[in-house]
């Protein structure tokens, strides 16, 4: 079965080819759907569950169909960021945290990287709300940017090496503003660079990404990612490049711009400490899937999941000494052939005979609380399972 390879380490020819010909077939049907021109806009709108959340993720599900088999990089993930917060999304490297953000960016690795399940329903401000999985790529650009904008880790990976600073803000502004004038978009131009504490605004405006320093090309970067003010800004480890004292600036930096220009941030980060820092919500990722979500009190001062449990003894903590940071045994499972009951099993220190079932469900403690773990069955409400899919029912749709 292509879908679903039990060793991964070896694969017969056979066995490849067929992985190729299903590959081909199910990217072929999946792809189809972006490229019809003239899509009514009907086929993409959509309801808020909440008029108040900015971007609602519904069982999302991500899938790279490579040639070792199709990997669950994103399998059945739901959480919410509310309107002008901060939500950290935490895990281990590899957990799915940048393949979140690419599937409602609509950046995925094509042809091989496709949503296959689920909804993104993204908040247009206007009453209306659109489902990122099945809004046309043309639309998507006039949403990147000015609605979504994001910050990566590696600024002289975004920015443009031969253009000068000014030229790249201006071209945003431009672009999603086509009755702007060019002295008007030099003005904001100049007027964001200050925004992001640049002080010699009207030099950096001049000067090539090469001539500025780490922090100061991070600044800039920021800049161009606020330059139309957009409703969310997605943060994927945007001070983990940088050192510490300069991190501390461009955290502090985020969080008064979000609040000046009423945004919410979907900050991506390993870093537990970063997130302390900055949010207001945090949802915990694990081999694609959120094993726990709540408020930053909820996480970090009631933490319920054995893996947050143990990435916050993995953290190490001011002042506290210790011998030798606590580190969870062993390592994620394999995300081309997940088992079928918890992913965490094999590392938890807590499992119990209902842990030999099935996917624990996600299970509501408290009004904020959602915690995907059996330890607190009957503790809480059961809101339901995450949803799979079979990557050969693609083929059948
Ligand atoms: N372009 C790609 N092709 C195949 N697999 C990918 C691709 N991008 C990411 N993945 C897989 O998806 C999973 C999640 O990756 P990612 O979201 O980048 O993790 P992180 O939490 O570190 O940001 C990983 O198993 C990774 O190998
Ligand atoms: S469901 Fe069981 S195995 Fe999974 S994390 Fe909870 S206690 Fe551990
Ligand atoms: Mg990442």
């Amino acid at each position: 079965m292509a879908g679903n390879v039990k060793d991964t380490n070896y694969i017969s020819a056979r066995e490849a080819s067929k992985i190729a010909r299903f590959n081909r077939k199910v990217t072929a049907k999946l792809e189809a759907r972006h490229a019809s021109k003239n899509t009514p806009e009907s086929h993409y709108l959509t309801k808020m569950h909440d008029e108040n959340n900015v971007v609602e993720f519904d069982n999302v599900c991500t899938y790279f169909f490579t040639d070792i088999g199709t990997s669950k990089a994103v399998d059945g993930i739901s959480f919410n960021v509310p309107k002008c917060s901060t939500v950290g999304i935490v895990g281990e490297s590899g957990c799915g945290k940048s393949v979140t953000s690419l599937s409602l960016m609509q950046l995925l690795q094509r042809p091989s990287g496709q949503v296959v399940g689920g909804e993104i329903r993204f908040n247009m401000g206007d009453g209306k709300a659109y489902d990122v999985v099945k809004t046309p790529t043309e639309q998507m650009q006039h949403i990147r940017g000015k609605h979504i904008s994001m910050i990566f880790q590696e600024p002289m990976t975004s920015l443009n090496p031969v253009f000068r600073i000014g030229a790249q803000i201006e071209e945003v502004l431009l672009l999603h503003n086509p009755e702007m004038t060019e002295e008007a978009a030099k003005a904001r131009t100049i007027e964001m660079l200050e925004m992001v504490g640049i002080a010699n605004s009207e030099g950096v405006y001049s000067m090539y990404p090469h001539e500025l320093s780490g922090g100061m090309r991070q600044r800039a970067m920021i800049a161009i990612a606020l330059a139309c003010s957009p409703d969310l800004i997605i943060a994927d480890e945007p001070t983990t490049a940088l050192d510490v004292t300069i991190q501390a600036q461009i955290l502090d930096l985020l969080r008064e711009l979000k609040d000046k220009i009423n945004s919410s941030i979907m900050l991506i980060t390993h870093d537990l400490g970063v997130v302390a820092q900055m949010a207001d919500y945090v949802v915990v990722m694990y081999a694609g899937r959120v094993v726990e979500k709540g408020t930053s009190d909820d996480i970090f001062h009631h933490p319920m999941h054995p893996y947050t449990i143990g990435l916050m003894k993995s953290k190490p903590v001011v002042g506290q000494k210790v011998d030798k940071l606590y580190n969870i045994k062993g390592s994620v499972p394999n995300p081309i052939d997940m088992p079928d009951y918890c992913y965490f099993r094999d590392r938890c220190d807590f499992v119990c005979d209902r842990c030999h079932g099935e996917y624990p469900p996600e299970i509501k403690v408290s009004d904020t609380h959602v915690v995907s773990c059996y330890r607190f069955f009957d503790e809480g409400e059961v809101l339901g399972y995450p949803r799979s899919v079979n990557p050969e029912d693609l083929l059948n749709d």
